[in-house]
Parts: C-alpha cells; sequence; structure tokens
C-alpha cells in the first residue's frame, strides 16, 4: 500500500515512562502518539516489534504483525519471555480507519533488570558502623571498592540500594544525576533499587565503585516525635554487571572485600541538614588509584533481599536552578538570600576562605513582620547546613542526603561581599514529565497556577507529603487525595502514585485499616475518614487520568479492604459514627482553638463511605467482578440511604447545614435526585449569607467550585476564586505567596502569623483548585466510560471577570487544547484541539442550535463533527481528533 507520509508515531513509552533503565516487570505496557493531518484519526491496526537489536533484523521476541485494534496506550507485552538484565528496543507503525498507514516509529528501549531475588547471588549487605556524636549522629560511611578490567567493555551497569540513601560513584564520578536513591518506601516490606548504566564510566586497567551511605528516610527523624523508625543500621547493596566484547561477564558485588571508612559528612538529616567538615575529605577515595590500607574492611549484613522492587517511581532530580534575587540585610543584621520563591532543595554554593572557616546556611519560608529571619514554623527542624572549608582554592558544595524548604537562606561566615554569584537554589523533585499549563488574563489567578505547581514540585519529593520544611514531610493520605485529581494536569503522575499505592497497600493494616501517613509512621496514627479513603480515590483517579487497568486490578484488594474495614466501624452497618476522624480540617467554621472546622464527623465519614463503596463497586465493574460489582452498589445504596436518615431532612435540607455538608453531599450524590438543584441553592445561599466567603477546610474545598458549577451556580464560583480578600485563593497571592498555604490566612491582613505549631508556606492541598481551574474553567477532564482521555470531555465555562483562560494537557494520546477567549464584537472564540486516536464530547454551556460555528461552517457541516444535540444544558456535541476553532455568538 502506498505509504502516506502525514501520519506519525512518536512519544513512545513503557510503563508510563520514556526509556526506563531496569523494570521488573514481565509484561511492560506500551503507548504511542500519533499525529496525523485532518480531523477524525482512529487507529484501526497497529504493529509492535520488540527487539534485541536496535534495527529489528533479527532477535525479534514479539512481533504484533498487523492487529486489529484501536489500543494506543498501554498494550501489555505478550511475546517471548524476556529476560533479566536485557535491553529491548520497541518501534509501533499503525494504520488509520481510512487506510492511511504510517512509517515505523522511531525505535525506543526499555531494559529489564531482575526478575527474581537470586539475581543478587553476587552482592551482599555490607556497612561500616561508625561511632556516633553526643547527639546521636552517625557520620556518612564511605564504601569503596577496586578492580581490574579483563578486556574490552560491551556494557556495565550496576544494580544497588541500601538501608539508608546513597550515592553511586564511579571513578569518582557520581553514576548519575539522580538524588536520595533509594527513594522512600514502606522498608520493612519493600525497597526500590537502582539501574546504573555506567558504561562510558569505566577505562582499561584499574577502576573503582564506591558508595557514600547515609541516613536519609530509614535512619532520620521522621515526625515531630524524636526517634527512628525503621533501623539503626544503615547497609548498601551493589552489584556492578561488567559484559565484555567477547560475551563473557565479571561480577563485582559488594562484600567482604569492600573497605570502609567515615569521610567529611559528619551528620545528614533529612530535617536538621547536613554538617560537612571538608577537611575530613579523603580525596579521590573513588578513584582507583587510592590507597585504601588503612580503611577497615566492610561488614557484611544478611538482611534479606526479599522485597527489592525495581525504580518504580521517577528518580528525584535537580530540575530546575534558581539564582537568588537579591542579598537582604535585615533589621537584626542578618544577611540574608533571598531566593524569590519558596522552594525545596538545596543551596549549592562556591567559597574560597581559609581552612577551618565554616560557612552556615539557615533555610526558612517567610520572613517576620518586621522582615527579620522566621524559623519558627519549622519548629523542631533545624534546616541547616554547615560547611567547614578545607583552605587552598576554590571549594563547592551541597547536601547530599538531606533536602530544604525554604525561600530565604541566612548566611553566616561570609561577607556581604563574598556572596554575589556564589549560591543558586536547585530545585529537587520526582522528575516526573509535564503535562499541562493554565493561563488566563487574570495575572493573580495564573499565579495561583504557578503556585500550585510549585506546591507539587516541593511536596512529590518521592513521596506526597503535606510539607516540606517542618519535622513532619509525610505522607498524609487526605492531602494526597485533596489534591491528586489537580496534580495529573501538571505533571504525569502515574508512575509517581502507582509506586505510592503499592506502599498503602503494604502498610495497611490486617483488618484494612489505612495508616493516616504513608510510608506508615505509626505515631501519626490510623484511620480518619477522607484520609484512609485515599486508598480507593486514588486508584480511581489513576485509573481515570491514564486508563491504566492494572493500577485498578493491583489495587483493588487494599481498595476493598478499606471499605470492609469501615463497614465493621459504626455503630450499624451503613453509617460511620465511631472513632477518630480529623473531620473538615482547618474548616473556617471550627470553633475558637480547634482546627476542625464545623461539618459532623460523622456525616463526612459516612458521606466518604458511600463514596469510596461506589468507586469499588464501579472499579469491580471495569475489573470484570460482577458480584462486587452488584454488592457494594448495593452497598452504597444502603449507605446513602442511612445517610438521609440520618443527615437528612424529609424535604432534603442538610439537617445540620455546612458549605462542606453541602459540598460533599452534592459531590457524591448521596441526595434525592430531586433534592440535588434546592440543596445547591441552599449552599449558594449558605456562601452568600457569609459574605461570599468560603468556610471548608481540606474536606470540603476540592469540591465546591464543582458543586456550584455542575448546578447551576458557576458565577458564584467564580466569585469564590476570583475575590482576593481573606479567606480565598488569591489572598495569599495578593501576600506574596509563590506555593500554597497550609491555612488561608497563614499571613494574616495584619502580617502577624498564624501560629508556630501548625503553619505551613508549602502544602498543596487547597491547590486542589487546579482541578478546577484545568476541568471546569478551560474544560479538559476525562469521561468515566472512556477514561485515559480516550474520549475527552471538553466543557469551557467561560464566567467571572476573564478575558481568556487556555489550559493544554499533555495526555497519554498526545496534546489536548482547550482555550476560550471574548472577542472585541462579544462573541466568544472556542480552540479546541484534540489528539489523535482520542475523541472528544464537547458541552457548550447555555448555546442553542444554530448559536455556533467552526471555522466558519455550520457545526451541523463541520469535518469531524457528529451527533449534535440541543440539551437543557447547552450544544452538545462530538468532535473527533484534530484542530476546531469555533465562534459562539452570544446574545
Ligand atoms: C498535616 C496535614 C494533615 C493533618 C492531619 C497536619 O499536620 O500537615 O496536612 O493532613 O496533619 O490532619
Amino acid at each position: 500500500m502506498e505509504q502516506m507520509a502525514h501520519i506519525e508515531v512518536f512519544d513512545l513509552t513503557c510503563n508510563h515512562k520514556i526509556e526506563p533503565l531496569g523494570i521488573d516487570d514481565k509484561t511492560p505496557r506500551f503507548s504511542w502518539k500519533i499525529k496525523a493531518e485532518g480531523r477524525g484519526f482512529e487507529q484501526a491496526v497497529f504493529r509492535l516489534q520488540v527487539a534485541e537489536n536496535r534495527d529489528f533484523t533479527d532477535a525479534l521476541v514479539w512481533d504484533t504483525d498487523k492487529s486489529n485494534s484501536g489500543q494506543s496506550v498501554l498494550v501489555p507485552y505478550a511475546g517471548r519471555p524476556l529476560e533479566p538484565r536485557t535491553r529491548y528496543f520497541y518501534r509501533v507503525k499503525v494504520w488509520g480507519s481510512d487506510g492511511g498507514e504510517s512509517s515505523w516509529s522511531a525505535p525506543a528501549f526499555f531494559e529489564t533488570a531482575f526478575y527474581s531475588e537470586e539475581e543478587w547471588k553476587g552482592a551482599e549487605w555490607i556497612s561500616l558502623p561508625l561511632p556516633e556524636d553526643e547527639h546521636g549522629n552517625e557520620p556518612a560511611a564511605y564504601l569503596r571498592k577496586s578492580f581490574q578490567l579483563r578486556g574490552s567493555v560491551a556494557s556495565a551497569r550496576v544494580y544497588a540500594t541500601s538501608l539508608g540513601a546513597y550515592k553511586l560513584y564511579v571513578n569518582g564520578y557520581p553514576a548519575d544525576d539522580t538524588h536520595l536513591s533509594p527513594g522512600w518506601t514502606s522498608y520493612t516490606k519493600r525497597i526500590q533499587y537502582q539501574t546504573y548504566d555506567v558504561t562510558s564510566l569505566l577505562r582499561e586497567g584499574g577502576n573503582a565503585v564506591g558508595v557514600i551511605l547515609g541516613n536519609g528516610w530509614y535512619k532520620s527523624k521522621l515526625s515531630w516525635v524524636p526517634g527512628r523508625i525503621y533501623g539503626d543500621t544503615r547497609a548498601a547493596l551493589v552489584q556492578l554487571h561488567i559484559r565484555y566484547t567477547d560475551g563473557t561477564e565479571d561480577i563485582i558485588g559488594s562484600d567482604s572485600s569492600w573497605k570502609g571508612n567515615d569521610g567529611a559528612l559528619r551528620i545528614s538529616e533529612l530535617y536538621d541538614g547536613e554538617f560537612y567538615d571538608a577537611r575530613l575529605e579523603r580525596s579521590g577515595w573513588a578513584s582507583p588509584d587510592f590507597d585504601d590500607a588503612d580503611w577497615r574492611a566492610a561488614v557484611l549484613y544478611d538482611f534479606p533481599k526479599t522485597g527489592l522492587v525495581a525504580q518504580e517511581n521517577e528518580p528525584v532530580r535537580v530540575v530546575k536552578k534558581l539564582v537568588p534575587v537579591s542579598v537582604v540585610t535585615t533589621p537584626r543584621g542578618e544577611t540574608l538570600l533571598d531566593m524569590g520563591q519558596n522552594m525545596v532543595g538545596w543551596v549549592h554554593f562556591t567559597a574560597v576562605a581559609e581552612a577551618g572557616t565554616a560557612i552556615t546556611l539557615k533555610h526558612a519560608e517567610v520572613l517576620d513582620k518586621d522582615g527579620n529571619f522566621y524559623t519558627g514554623n519549622l519548629r523542631s527542624a533545624q534546616q541547616t547546613v554547615t560547611y567547614v572549608c578545607m583552605g587552598g582554592g576554590i571549594e563547592n558544595f551541597h547536601p547530599l542526603f538531606s533536602f530544604q524548604g525554604f525561600r530565604y537562606v541566612k548566611i553566616e561566615g561570609l561577607s556581604v561581599a563574598e556572596i554575589p554569584g556564589r549560591f543558586e537554589g536547585c530545585v529537587l523533585t520526582s522528575d516526573l514529565q509535564a503535562a499541562g499549563s493554565f493561563h488566563s488574563s487574570d495575572p493573580l489567578i495564573n499565579k495561583l497556577a504557578e503556585n500550585i505547581v510549585w506546591g507539587q514540585m516541593g511536596n512529590f519529593v518521592d513521596v506526597p507529603t503535606d510539607c516540606p520544611q517542618r519535622d513532619e514531610r509525610l505522607g498524609w493520605t487526605g492531602d494526597a487525595q485533596a489534591f491528586v485529581r489537580a496534580s495529573t494536569y501538571n505533571r504525569n503522575v502515574a508512575p509517581f502514585f502507582i509506586k505510592w499505592l503499592r506502599d498503602l497497600a503494604a502498610d495497611q493494616q490486617l483488618d484494612g485499616g489505612v495508616p493516616h501517613v504513608v510510608p506508615d509512621v505509626p505515631v501519626a496514627g490510623y484511620n480518619s475518614a477522607a484520609w484512609g479513603d485515599a486508598a480507593v480515590i486514588v486508584p480511581w483517579v489513576v485509573y481515570q487520568r491514564y486508563g491504566d487497568e492494572r493500577v485498578l486490578r493491583e489495587q483493588y484488594p487494599s481498595m476493598r479492604k478499606w471499605v470492609e474495614y469501615v463497614r465493621s466501624q459504626g455503630e450499624n452497618e451503613f453509617l460511620w459514627n465511631t472513632g477518630f476522624h480529623f473531620g473538615d480540617w482547618l474548616g473556617l467554621d471550627a470553633k475558637e482553638n480547634s482546627y476542625v472546622g464545623a461539618t459532623s464527623r460523622d456525616l463526612i465519614a459516612t458521606a466518604f463511605y458511600a463514596h469510596s463503596a461506589g468507586l469499588v463497586a464501579k472499579s469491580a465493574q471495569v475489573l470484570g467482578y460482577a458480584e462486587d460489582a452488584a454488592s457494594y452498589s448495593r452497598l452504597r445504596d444502603s449507605i446513602v440511604q442511612a445517610f438521609r436518615d440520618e443527615f437528612v431532612t424529609p424535604s432534603g435540607r442538610i439537617a445540620s447545614p455546612t458549605q462542606t455538608a453541602y459540598a460533599v453531599a452534592l459531590m457524591f450524590d448521596l441526595l434525592k435526585e430531586e433534592d440535588r438543584r434546592q440543596a445547591a441553592d441552599r449552599l449558594a445561599l449558605l456562601v452568600e449569607e457569609s459574605g461570599f466567603q468560603l468556610t471548608t477546610g481540606f474536606v470540603g474545598t476540592p469540591y465546591l467550585c464543582h458543586v456550584l458549577t455542575r448546578f447551576g451556580h458557576a458565577d458564584l464560583a467564580y466569585k469564590l476564586l476570583e475575590r482576593r480578600e481573606y479567606p480565598s485563593w488569591l489572598y495569599p497571592v495578593t501576600r506574596g505567596a509563590t506555593t500554597i498555604w497550609e491555612h488561608w490566612d497563614g499571613i494574616k491582613p495584619d502580617g502577624s502569623f498564624w501560629s508556630d505549631d501548625m503553619n505551613s508556606y508549602n502544602h498543596y492541598a487547597y491547590g486542589a483548585i487546579g482541578d478546577w481551574l484545568f476541568g471546569s474553567v478551560a474544560g479538559i477532564d476525562t469521561d468515566e466510560a472512556a477514561p485515559g482521555y480516550r474520549r475527552i470531555k471538553l466543557q469551557p465555562l467561560p464566567g467571572g471577570s476573564l478575558q481568556f483562560a487556555v489550559a493544554t494537557h499533555e495526555s497519554s494520546y498526545g496534546l489536548i487544547r482547550s482555550a476560550w477567549s471574548r472577542s472585541a464584537d462579544g462573541d466568544i472564540v472556542y480552540e479546541a484541539t484534540i489528539p489523535a486516536n482520542a475523541a472528544a464530547d464537547v458541552l457548550l454551556t447555555g448555546v442553542k442550535r444554530g448559536g455556533v460555528t467552526e471555522s466558519g461552517r455550520e457545526l451541523e457541516h463541520s469535518e469531524g463533527i457528529a451527533d449534535v444535540a440541543e440539551t437543557p444544558e447547552g450544544l452538545r456535541f462530538r468532535a473527533g481528533s484534530g484542530e476546531y476553532v469555533f465562534r459562539i455568538k452570544t446574545l
């Protein structure tokens, strides 16, 4: 057949990642995007090949031939069993429903790591326990080994992990640009290992491999309660495989022939920071010719190798570097760097100073009312980095195993003149692919959208944390479920949440209970409604956004167990009216001196119980578990009935009315169909009566604008969004916020602070409004019936005083764009881009038949448009892939 050049296959991914190195999945899944000119492209056939060589001439392990399938996202491998430690290449070509054919895509690769614990046979857990200082700090251990190469190297890989955090070096060079490995998992059950391609770091003859081993999440203090939770003994496991061009292989594993010593890194704690005495550096320690004769033999440990899993999340990297915007001298005489942005990561600096000069950096998020350095809200976290110079030239440093949440850096030990040009802020985060942007005619709303992204970056350092600065930084489940939907618009969070959900399941209690924080840090506690429900909500959202059914299948037992746990708790089977709950955390209708909003905790608990039971029923349906689907849907019906009996008056009012009570009842469809509209009107009235102020906390806030919009009060939702006075999303922006705050009034209008004990300036929870910005204002959403943006819901919502809004989202199918603007003549121009092999269901709210044209044509006659229907909500139609320009006449 003639080759039609206008179809192109690109952006191949394997398990949501670009060219992953070291997967332990035996049936990886492949996705691709298609570029096709014109409109309405649908893939009818694909062909996928997987081979061990890049030109696919032989060694094919899978060839689908022409497969009559429209699937282009997460196609599971079904070829010959994959070998461990092998790089495979894959490529794809597609045919459209019109017969058009693409060329082969450029090849992409994935590489397998270990498929069984046995493959760790070449390495032992090793360590070098070092004496602790009087505060219990164990210095970092430096572990090394020299070895000879036998010939010319075809490829070399290191597989490594640790109890504690580690950094791998080969011949003196870092093995890659990742940080904080092996990441944070439920260490007693699961630890990730990493794969490094070190081929280019090896050289003929003598070579060396080394690790620096620090505390990381494993041995650092975690939480506000003193003490460690995993273990005291750190250890590393390192296995280097060298393949020679003659086909033979050497394995160099960590064992008792490795040598160890202490070095310059004396203290490294996640919260407290680092102390590095460069005078104690053992220069060249990771180089082959280093003399380690006086180093001690590494100590072997027989820690298990079970539970070792290949890297699941994207690694943590420095993704941005910020230059300080100014050097400030405070009224108190302190010298500060202002990074201009509340960021998470560390400061990298260079210095020239005499041996023994101590340079100390202290990190804080805000300045106090008088402009002085303020660390009260960090609680016990020190966030202090001290570097003692070795002298004699230019030195440079950044922390290795800690990170700081800060905008301001107080510098001690250098004069103001020595500062310029020497400091940069390195932004650390899980390096997830960027997934979209939001922009409107209101600069404050744009800043809010930007702050949401910064909040996400800072709190997505391997686990979704509440905050990145004080002595907490934990994987609070409630915050994660509140923010997960918004997060998907900013980054491809699939690998991030897939990993975290496995930890959630691993840390789930025998009775189905869910820790408040995941990975579990027991002092935080267990089993609050809207927190534990993350077990159900997060997998469902990941499934919706990425069409990843496997996540749902994997998490299903955990989802079900949570609902069964809840079922066993209440005084009767259908109400959850017992136990401890955070309630509508930080709701503004809280009583004086309480963090808990006024909404009844039983109401919230029962509402989430119904919601989770419903999601389990839907998930069972998707997965083909018919019996469960029926029984959980019956359970949901019974809970809904119990909810109405207990909390709703016969005429459909919520008996104890709060904004949050109405928001959850409406969001989760708990009220009778015929009562919903008037309930929404009551919610609107509540908002109006409070002077157009929201009173919602963590539970109600994510839903407020959604339900107002859904039930005809979009104008009010806009009013809340555009409000600038406290309390509102924009109030912090007017106060100079560069991230999302924990409290609506983290800095009060008079410049004073909310109390020290709980006042983070980088908490993503209220950033959940991002979901409404992308999903409603710009109008890009998923469709439950065809998840993963296979069918896109496009429902732009011109409103408020906005003149335009535009969002893009890089979905698994490709770029979605939704942009509306008011034109000079009062019409609304709406532009939509729909990626190939996807389609959109468009709703133009309030528009009637005949009220819209597309590229100058009547809608009905426009290519790619079908099923135009006038409905009470507005004009609905289907649009195939392509770019569209609609002009909506306003009456
Ligand atoms: C955290 C929250 C968390 C809450 C539990 C706080 O300390 O920062 O974000 O959800 O505790 O209510």
